[in-house]
């Protein structure tokens, strides 16, 4: 589980294929429109990638170190006009040369790292001079709830403390510009956003978050949260989709491989 708090279950797929580039990666899509060579690390079930391809004059590649996200996103962005191709691969060593990408995209995922400066270091590497990093992390101490929406509030309380058990830091958004400047990057913007996660107009989406919430293998596989599982297991079987304002907060960094 090390390295992926949230797993890689059905449902927990399912869910995170309900990213879109066009949502969670709009303030970066001005600076990566046309960009030759994209890369997305983390890429996980790929439906943030599938948006950057439309985006890439050339190619877009996804990797992910996990194998069941990797086939994921294979199957589903084959259909695709512009389809990316997905390969198996750790962020803290991406096997790809120097200079080879004009933009590197990251979403949710250096949170997930021992050592992010190791990943940024590569990030670095491989991207051209000039070329472009956007990434979008989460500060999930500064999340909001309803306080009558004890699900969702329960369920990233066990998240938070399984991610930093696992080796993660899931506030990590709010040092992201500083660790970017401190392995070489110059900063061209960041800043903090709230989006919600629970959607009044999408009870589909909202019914795929509750899904994964009750599933969750990280609740069950430690038995620190065991207990907690159970709770949250039965607060998802009664509360459906209901609605309910839950809002994340998150850094949004554009950085440059400077000239
Ligand atoms: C929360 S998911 C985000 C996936 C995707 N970026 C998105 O937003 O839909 C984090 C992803 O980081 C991946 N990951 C964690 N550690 C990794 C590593 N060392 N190398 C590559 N990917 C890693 C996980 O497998 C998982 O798919």
């Amino acid at each position: 589980m090390r390295g992926n708090t949230l797993g890689n279950a059905p449902a927990t797929l399912q869910y995170l294929a309900t990213r879109r580039i066009h949502r969670e990666g709009v303030f970066a899509i001005p600076h990566m429109l046309g960009s030759e060579k994209i890369l997305d690390c983390g890429c996980g079930p790929g439906s943030i990638t599938s948006g950057l391809a439309k985006l890439a004059n050339q190619f877009c590649v996804g990797i992910d170190n996990d194998p069941i996200s990797i086939r994921f996103a294979r199957e589903t962005s084959l259909l695709a006009r512009r389809h990316p191709l997905f390969i198996i691969s750790d962020m803290h060593s991406l096997p790809f040369p120097s200079d080879a990408f004009t933009s590197v995209f990251c979403h949710t995922t250096l949170m997930q790292s021992h050592d992010p400066r190791i990943v940024l270091r590569e990030i670095l590497r491989v991207l051209e001079v000039g070329g472009i990093f956007a990434a979008r992390e989460p500060i999930i101490s500064k999340n909001y709830y309803d306080p009558n929406l004890r699900l969702p509030a329960a369920f990233f309380h066990c998240f938070g403390s399984a991610c930093r058990l696992n080796g993660g830091d899931p506030d990590l958004g709010a040092r992201l510009d500083e660790l970017a400047r401190n392995v070489g990057f110059e900063v061209i913007s960041y800043q903090y956003v709230h989006q919600d996660i629970l959607h009044p107009n999408n009870t589909e989406e909202n019914r795929l978050f509750f899904c994964m919430a009750g599933n969750s293998e990280f609740l069950s596989s430690r038995a620190k949260f065991s207990d907690k599982a159970h709770d949250i297991r039965i607060a998802a079987s009664r509360s459906g989709n209901r609605l309910g304002l839950a809002t994340h907060a998150y850094a949004e960094l554009i950085a440059c491989k400077e000239r």
